[in-house]
């Protein structure tokens, strides 16, 4: 099947935010008295949007918070994040994930990210990438997040693209998921490879060159 597509999930994708993700999330745990937060449960909050990872963490709380206690929590998390975020530049994008799209580009390969975070934006300018893509959906675009496929539609016909045409590239096994529902092909890199559902499995993100 040709390729004409490919749409990148951003964190733990294109870049390593997931780890500021995890420490961010570990800070306000930690903060609420919950000293048992682990990477297991950090796993089940990619791709998921900010208020859905913030029931992860509750979940081991035992207690009963407002919404607007939850809101503050999540605003806590945030600007932990966003600080995390400062130390970001282009010299954070990875030699292969640089070669991987330039190669993607060269080829007239359409390229677009469709991640549910609302720093999107942020970490695309961080990364000096603001320009490079043909596409972009966020977390600012859309009201449900992976598992629903709604990201990934959006960035394929923001390509003017078929799913059939296009491959999601994902960390997540939410991400997975939102890619199969959507009819697209699905290429798991990282914690994803877990689930052993995605269409292509990838040790580097190069190696989706391999499989256009
Ligand atoms: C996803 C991450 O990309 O974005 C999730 O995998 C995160 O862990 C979600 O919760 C929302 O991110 P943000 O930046 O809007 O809080
Ligand atoms: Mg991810």
């Amino acid at each position: 099947m040709k390729t004409k597509g490919v749409i990148f999930d951003l964190d733990g994708v294109l870049c390593s935010t997931d780890e500021y993700h995890y420490l961010a999330w570990k800070t306000l745990a930690e903060k609420l008295g919950i000293e048992n937060f682990t990477r297991a449960d950090n796993a089940r909050q990619r791709g998921v949007s900010r208020m859905e990872s913030l029931e992860v963490v509750l979940e081991k709380s035992g207690k009963a918070y407002s919404s607007e206690e939850k809101l503050r929590f999540a605003d806590y998390k945030n600007e932990i994040y966003k600080e995390m975020l400062q130390n970001m530049s282009p010299s954070d994008l990875s030699t292969d994930v640089r070669h991987t799209l330039e190669t993607l580009s060269a080829k007239g390969i359409k390229t677009a990210v469709g991640s549910s975070s609302k720093n999107t934006p942020a970490i695309l300018a961080r990364l000096g990438l603001s320009n490079f893509f043909d596409a972009v959906a966020d977390g600012n675009d859309i009201t449900r997040s992976k598992p629903d496929p709604e990201v990934f539609l959006l960035a394929a016909s923001r390509l003017s693209l078929l799913p059939a045409d296009c491959i999601v590239v994902e960390d997540a096994e939410s991400g997975v998921d939102a890619g199969l529902a959507g009819g697209f092909r699905v290429a798991a890199l990282g914690d994803a490879l877990k689930c052993g559902k995605a269409t292509y499995a990838l040790d580097t993100l190069s190696d989706l060159l391999k499989i256009l």
